[in-house]
């Protein structure tokens, strides 16, 4: 049985979001995580590719037939496919059916490019209805965001229990995590807990970089390490279930995955004489 951290009060979806400055890893640390969370049966995996130039599908293996943003594109159409009698609500919600990529253990959606500020109103409710009612459906719920947060802002999503912010070790990469934290903040999202993931380190970490992290009001959740064979992986366009399962960056999301969450065992009570 697993227990988990949970820290948000909606459904029994443990959602997890990972964010960061452009390139620092936040598809890579959402792939690692979701092959984990298969891999150890913690429960059914949504992943949500909500960054405009989707690629977290290529890591999961998945071929994607349509995105969110082009199902909104065709709702706001002046002249839609949208057959005659049906209501743009029904309409939405069959296809959004159709674009979900079923595999093992895990599903995919892809957000896709979004529709700006026309969208916001109508499709966005009926958007935030379905992924509501989509999410109940499974045991966690891992989201790859886009550096500048533009799903998050349209707030299509409930709350999130655990946000990830991944940084790399430079020392001005580190202070960026500090400025999307607050941009968390104002967006006036529930978030549960707020966690730094510094990613590509190599070794101890400079000085310089120790002192970012100090000053950050964020905790550590963990490093993931400069790994070749991810980059390897990434190059080769190879799903990251192929990443060999003692390289070093798998390791170290397996300890992140471990400490988010947490097994709780059943002792079995000794049967007196
Ligand atoms: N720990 C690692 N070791 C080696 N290479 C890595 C590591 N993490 C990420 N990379 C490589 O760095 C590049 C950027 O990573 P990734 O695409 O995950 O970043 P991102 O934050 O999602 O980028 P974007 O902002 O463009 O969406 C990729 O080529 C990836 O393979
Ligand atoms: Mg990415």
């Amino acid at each position: 049985m697993i227990k988990l951290n949970k820290v948000t009060e909606d459904e029994d979806t443990f959602t997890i979001a990972v964010a960061g400055k452009g390139g620092t890893g936040k598809t890579t640390i959402s792939g690692l995580i979701i092959r984990e969370l298969v891999e150890r049966q913690a429960g059914s995996v949504l992943a949500i590719d909500a960054d405009p130039n989707a690629n977290l599908n290529e890591l999961l293996g998945f071929d994607v037939d349509g995105t969110i943003g082009e199902l909104e594109a065709e709702v706001l159409r002046e002249n839609q496919d949208i057959p005659p009698g049906m209501t743009k609500k029904r309409w939405m919600e069959l296809h959004l059916q159709q674009i979900l990529s079923e595999g093992k253990g895990k599903d995919l959606l892809v957000m896709g490019r979004g529709e700006g500020p026309n969208c916001y109103c109508a499709v966005n409710n009926i958007l935030r209805e379905y992924l509501n009612n989509l999410a109940r459906n499974y045991d966690f719920l891992v989201m790859d965001n886009e550096a500048g947060m533009e799903h998050l802002s349209r707030r299509t999503t409930a709350g999130i229990d655990t946000l990830l912010i991944a940084s790399d070790s430079n020392p001005i990469a580190v202070k960026s995590a500090r400025r999307i934290a607050e941009l968390v903040d104002e967006l006036d999202i529930e978030v549960g807990k707020k966690y730094l993931v510094l990613n590509r380190t190599e070794g101890d970490l400079p000085d310089k970089t120790e002192k970012k992290v100090d000053e950050l009001d964020l905790e550590l959740l963990g490093e993931v390490p400069r790994d070749e064979n991810v980059r390897d992986l990434c190059w080769e366009g190879k799903p990251i279930d192929l990443l060999d399962p003692n390289s070093p960056a798998l390791k170290s999301v397996r300890k992140m995955v471990d400490d988010l969450v947490s097994y709780s065992v059943t002792i079995s009570p000794v049967k007196s004489e």
